[in-house]
């Protein structure tokens, strides 16, 4: 069956990785993005779309009406705030709208939802205090991420097996892998991987998750960047 991702906050960084990557994929999925405001997206992107949808994700009836527009295989939920230490409830937010918008939409949607280590059961754990400085000052993103996870997994509970959270580690730009990415998954309860991760890595590796319907669907999923083999 063919793949149709809608992707959510499109023109965040992630998800214009998200897009880019999907655009080489070999099994060709159609693209579709939803933004706020569709001429921010860069020319180069807006091509690789097969639709472009204006909408607010924290409005179910924009949600409800990019649906019924695109008719997604899968919904990538890849949309945050500016800053990463002031409080924003619009994860939460969005989350309460797309599940309720899917739940009118009834047909199976897949879904992908990108969230953060520090999020559900995991701590971010750095050793020496420092995992407790970042959790404080991430405290609201992480309590965003929380709201949000928890709308999600409640809206999947009958259907487990469509829904994929995903935890990255800090995210870089500009510092991604040329070929395929090499990414390490972790339990989220002990040392947290010091390493960055890169949007173009993750991107990638979402990309192939979507488009190959793998096993991790069902499950939260820690990801960080794999050591090196020296
Ligand atoms: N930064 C990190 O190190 C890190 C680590 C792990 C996980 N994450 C998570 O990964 C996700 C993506 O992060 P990012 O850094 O790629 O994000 P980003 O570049 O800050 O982009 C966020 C996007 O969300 C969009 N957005 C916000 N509110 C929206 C709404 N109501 N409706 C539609 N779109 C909306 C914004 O749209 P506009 O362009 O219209 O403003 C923006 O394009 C976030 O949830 C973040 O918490 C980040």
């Amino acid at each position: 069956m063919f793949t149709s991702a809608l992707i959510v906050g499109a023109n965040g960084r992630l998800a214009r990785n998200l897009i880019h990557a999907l655009s080489l994929h070999s099994s060709q999925p159609f693209i579709h993005a939803f933004l706020r405001n569709p001429r921010a997206l860069p020319p180069h992107l807006a091509k690789q779309c097969h639709s472009v949808q204006k909408g607010d994700a924290r409005y179910p009836d924009h949600i409800l009406h990019a649906l019924r527009r695109t008719n997604p295989t899968h919904v990538i939920i890849a949309l945050g705030s500016p800053s990463a230490s002031s409080a924003s409830t619009v994860r939460t937010r969005s989350a309460t709208a797309i599940t309720h918008a899917l739940s009118i939409y009834k047909k199976p949607v897949n879904v992908v939802v990108v969230s953060c280590v520090g999020a559900g059961d995991t701590v971010v754990n750095f050793g020496y205090g420092l995992g407790a400085y970042v959790n404080y000052t991430m405290r609201h993103v992480i309590r965003d991420h929380n709201g949000q996870e928890k709308r999600f997994r409640k809206c999947f509970e009958g259907a487990k097996e469509r829904l994929l959270i995903v935890r990255p580690v800090a995210l870089t730009d500009g510092k991604g892998t040329t070929g395929h990415a090499q990414l390490s998954t972790f339990d989220g309860k002990g040392r947290t991987p010091y390493c960055k991760l890169d949007r173009h890595d993750v991107a990638h590796w979402i990309a192939d998750q979507v488009c190959d319907n793998t096993v991790y669907f069902g499950k939260c999923v820690n990801l960080a960047k794999a050591y090196e083999r020296k």
